[in-house]
């Protein structure tokens, strides 16, 4: 299925910065044809409030939830309430936005904090999309990774592709 006639997204990090700015410009240009599960890991902080703001006045295209990439169980929670949501049908198009940028350079990042970085940014969208399949929403056919760090393991998921959905594809 191409995008553009997607009719259900996840989009993970969809709180602030590039996340959000999806959100926005998918509902401003297909608020009456799209479903949204806009993601965060905390929709309560005040940093989620623009994210609440725009739900508030698309309450029947946006869809807030709990989702920490580096917590499987909230993964878990996350991919079930989608299914609910979902009824049976399939969720389209995945978008792996969620990130960490560390703030120093190499001489000044802490290993703990580059850990950190490759977790999220790497095995972040790994998991979520692995979560995603487990839970049979269906129609996940297009999966999208923000982050270049993603792109030496597509081969490697790319596996997902071949063994549990023939037609899915990795951007
Ligand atoms: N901006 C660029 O020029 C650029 C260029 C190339 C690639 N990218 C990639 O594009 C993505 C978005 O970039 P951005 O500039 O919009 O970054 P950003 O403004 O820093 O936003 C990052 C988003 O990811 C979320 N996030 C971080 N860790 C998470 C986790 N463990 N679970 C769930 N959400 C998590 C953040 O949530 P919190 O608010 O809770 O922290 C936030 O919503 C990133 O993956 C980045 O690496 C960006």
């Amino acid at each position: 299925m191409a995008a553009s006639k997607a009719q259900s997204f996840l989009i993970t990090g969809a709180n602030r910065g590039l996340g959000l700015e999806m959100v926005k410009q998918l509902v401003e240009s297909r608020a009456s044809t799209c479903r949204l599960f806009a993601a965060c890991r905390d929709p309560d902080a005040p940093k989620s409030q623009a994210l609440q703001d725009l739900a508030k006045k698309y309450p029947k295209v946006i869809t807030v939830i709990q989702l920490d990439t580096t917590d499987p169980r909230s993964m878990k929670e996350a991919a079930m309430k989608v299914g609910a949501k979902l009824e049976g049908g399939g969720l389209n198009v995945l978008v792996n936005n969620a990130g960490v940028l560390p703030r120093g350079d190499l001489l000044h990042t802490s290993e703990q904090e580059f850990q950190m970085s490759m977790d999220t940014n790497l095995m972040g969208p790994v998991r979520v999309t692995k979560v995603g399949i487990r839970a049979e929403l269906a129609e996940i056919n297009q999966v999208f990774f923000t982050d270049e760090v993603v792109k030496p393991v597509l081969p490697w998921t790319d596996s997902l592709k071949t063994i549990n959905k023939p037609n899915m594809k990795m951007h």
